[in-house]
């Protein structure tokens, strides 16, 4: 048997180690892995290669992808699917593993559906925004960072008695504000799941500044609201001194945790087992700690929600 590995998207750290995870779990059970460079684009391009045990080696603990990745818009036509599918068949390749975010399975689905491909997605993107598995490989490590960067930002602003707003990514998703918001100790966290209150963050912060606070952050997710508005709008209820960051790229490289890295190696054995079962048309996942697989229709129609708990509690904590 013979399958294909690619990845898509935005890179994430964990992908590298769920390249590795798959190539070293389909040689187990005797299966050739190809490895597709630069996602859809160097699927359609024959950019494949085949890997072996060894050419994983040394990869688990770094960011980015060694397959490297990229956005391909023209995969969004039938054409050059078609071509993607012929290639993939005149290599005799039984079986595909995407590792991407809900664009690189978007992409994977209609590749099953129209020409039968048999594909398995890991998901793998910072932005934590599929709603069918609890994390995405990327997310962990994101956060991790995003929460060494306030710890920095926390001592320049004490020592000022200084307010800082911090924009990270996730795109529509709030997850690495609120997960970043809750461990960094920030004082507010904007999410584009709730609509943001200027009065509202204006008042906590003259209550803090109040109550002795020397410094406050505010975490906000680039979804949320253009940080030039929230400095603007700040500045206007309040005479703190409010200053910015915006972390960017920063947040999507860098040593995968264990917590991603043990992720992906599940994800990328379950996402093997599949395939050697001639299953396609799924994606895998983790769900209460315990590896799940999922049609891909459904589960890139599941609804996403903010976790609501965390964030009401993240209120009381942070007055
Ligand atoms: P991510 O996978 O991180 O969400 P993108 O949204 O940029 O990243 O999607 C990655 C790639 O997946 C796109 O560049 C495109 O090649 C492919 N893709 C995305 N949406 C579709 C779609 N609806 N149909 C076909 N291919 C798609
Ligand atoms: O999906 C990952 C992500 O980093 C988002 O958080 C962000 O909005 C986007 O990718 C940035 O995309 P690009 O790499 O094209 O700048």
């Amino acid at each position: 048997m013979r399958i294909a590995v690619m990845t898509s998207g935005g890179d994430a750290p964990g992908m590298n180690a769920a390249i590795r995870g798959v190539v070293r779990c389909a040689a187990y059970d005797d299966i050739e892995v190809f490895g597709i460079e630069r996602g859809y684009k160097g699927l359609i391009d024959n950019e494949l290669q085949l890997m072996s045990k060894r050419s994983v080696s040394g990869i688990i603990q770094r960011g980015g992808t060694m397959l490297m990745t990229a956005r391909c818009p023209e995969f969004m036509q039938y054409e050059y699917r078609r071509k993607a599918a012929e290639v993939l068949t005149s290599r005799g390749i039984d079986g595909l593993v995407v590792i991407g975010g809900d664009g690189s399975f978007s992409g994977m689905r209609v590749l099953y559906e129209e020409f039968g491909i048999k594909c398995v997605g890991i998901p793998g993107t910072i932005d934590n925004d599929l709603a069918y598995t609890d994390y995405t490989l990327g997310f962990d490590t994101a956060v991790n960072t995003v929460v060494s960067a306030i710890n920095n930002l926390r001592d320049t602003m004490s020592s000022h008695e200084r307010v800082v707003v911090v924009q990270v990514m996730g795109r529509a998703c709030g997850d690495i504000a609120l997960y970043a918001g809750v461990a960094g100790g920030a004082e507010v966290i904007l999410v584009p799941e709730h609509e943001v209150n200027f009065d509202e963050v204006a008042r906590r912060l003259t209550i803090n500044k109040r109550a002795g606070k020397k410094s406050a952050i505010v975490m906000l997710a680039e979804g949320a609201c253009p940080i030039d508005t929230v400095i603007t709008e700040l500045r206007e209820r309040t005479d703190l001194s409010v200053k910015s960051t915006v972390l960017g790229y920063i947040q999507r490289g860098g040593v995968p945790t264990m917590a991603d890295r043990v992720l992906a190696s599940r994800l990328s054995a379950r996402a093997v087992e599949l395939l050697a079962q001639g299953i396609g048309g799924r994606v895998v996942g983790v769900r209460n700690n315990q590896v799940i697989d999922e049609d891909v229709s459904e589960a890139l129609a599941m609804p996403r929600r903010v976790e609501e708990d965390l964030y009401q509690l993240a209120g009381i904590l942070s007055l």
